[in-house]
């Protein structure tokens, strides 16, 4: 048999580690209290009958075709398309409006990310640039796409910033930098871009190449804090949005590229023809009614409220230390302490990381392998009965550590293996 995988694939996806995601270290099994992916603890954005039924008389504004599901879907999502647009023509940047044809919507932000590495990254030449610490999901799309990263860090000493000089002192010192990858409000980071950064990598004198902002989480921060429509305005500038994050909608995997019309059609012309399958655009429509917006603004509200109480009583728990970065998002960047009032500690951050979930149902993020996130968890705005009872476990687990209930020391190699792995989650 002359089939060998090893000679036959391509080497950089024999390279791959395999996707790990928060859900393969601890599962959704009905008792833990997941606060670990950022996604909407209130639940979809729908006004759905209280057991969540669809249709046939239970109450619920949602009405799947399911009889049409033999066709295949529109490959233009027109009507989605102009709905998400309606939503962010809201002319704070800009008078001019975007229209459909400024559109591309795929299967969730992943798919978009991947798309613009395939459209404007040749494999194994041109490279992306990107600002730890961010997304993983940036680099694992790179590698698949046999693109180099070059990172350009936010400025840890000043709130997790840009830094535009830098990016664009790289940016004219290599033309194989095809693309910038800026996400605002940033993921661990929570904060949001200023726009004159943005704009002063938009106004690079010589590079060729797009900018990237990530919004996923754009509508946790402050009202007008969007620039979608501002791709109006700029030829290469691309905007993601998702339905995952603020529309409680992450099961439906929908994502939005708001872009110049030459690069919408770019990669609208290249993506596989009936990418959006009929259900997900029929719930992602109606998410954009005015009945069921109403749902995800309150609901975004009693996130806010929530994150507001974790701002206020975090700092109250011996052995918390500062935020980091923001706190325009659904989550927060917070250290854990070697002591009370001591310094950032891994050691205690994965100490708590690990009890928190084993011994007491709260999974949280560990993020203290990230550039500027030494000692640091990174934690989703919960429910209020969440958010509580994670406040409960929290202190219960520090004084735990501090109290030397736990024990203590395995070898440097074994601490810096288990950091490295709690750390390797793309979340
Ligand atoms: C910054 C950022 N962008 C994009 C995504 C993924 O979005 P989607 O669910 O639309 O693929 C995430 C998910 O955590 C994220 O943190």
């Amino acid at each position: 048999m002359p089939f060998d995988i090893e000679k036959c694939a391509r080497p950089n996806i024999l390279a791959l580690e395999p996707y790990r995601c928060a859900r393969d270290d601890y599962k959704d099994d009905g008792t833990n209290i997941l606060l670990d992916a950022n996604e909407n603890a209130y639940g979809p954005g729908l006004d759905l009958s209280k057991d969540g039924k669809l249709s046939n008389g239970t109450g619920s504004s949602i009405d799947i075709d399911l009889l049409g599901l033999n066709r295949y879907p529109d490959p233009h999502q027109h009507e989605l398309k102009q709905k998400l647009i309606d939503l962010r023509n809201t002319h704070v940047h800009t008078s001019k409006d975007l229209s459909p044809e400024n559109l591309f919507v795929g299967v969730g932000s992943d798919e978009a990310i991947d798309a613009l590495m395939r459209a404007f990254c040749v494999p194994g030449k041109d490279k992306i640039l990107t600002c730890p610490p961010t997304y993983g999901m940036y680099h694992v799309s790179a590698q698949v796409n046999d693109v180099a990263v070059v990172k350009v860090p936010l400025d840890v000493n000043n709130g997790f910033s840009a830094q535009p000089d830098k990016i664009n002192a790289k940016l004219a010192e290599d033309a194989s930098i095809k693309m910038v990858y800026l996400t605002s409000p940033g993921n661990p980071t929570a904060n949001l871009i200023r726009k004159e950064d943005v704009q002063a990598v938009l106004e690079h004198p010589t590079w060729n190449g797009i900018v990237v902002l990530d919004e996923a989480y754009i509508d946790f921060s402050p009202e007008g804090s969007s620039l979608a429509e501002w791709a109006a305005e700029w030829p290469n500038l691309v905007v993601m949005q998702t339905m995952s994050k603020a529309f409680g909608l992450a099961g439906i995997r929908l994502g939005a590229v708001f872009t110049s019309r030459p690069i919408a059609e770019l990669l609208n012309n290249m993506k596989a023809p009936y990418n959006i399958p009929n259900p997900t655009s029929q719930i992602a429509i109606q998410a954009l009614q005015p009945e069921n917006l109403k749902v995800m603004h309150s609901n975004r509200e009693a996130i806010i409220r929530q994150r507001e109480i974790l701002l206020a009583e975090m700092p109250k728990i011996a052995g918390v230390g500062r935020f980091l970065g923001g706190s325009e998002s659904n989550f927060l960047l917070v250290e854990m302490l070697d002591k009370p009032d001591g310094k950032p500690s891994n050691e205690v951050a994965l100490q708590v990381y690990t009890r928190l979930a084993e011994k007491r149902g709260v999974v949280v993020r560990f993020r203290g392998k990230e550039v500027g996130c030494l000692g640091c968890l990174r934690v989703t705005v919960g429910t209020e009965p969440e958010v509580a009872r994670f406040l409960q476990e929290l202190k219960g687990v520090l004084e735990d550590v501090y109290g030397g209930k736990v024990v203590n020391g395995p070898s440097k190699e074994v601490e810096e293996a288990k950091e490295q792995e709690a750390n390797g989650v793309i979340a």
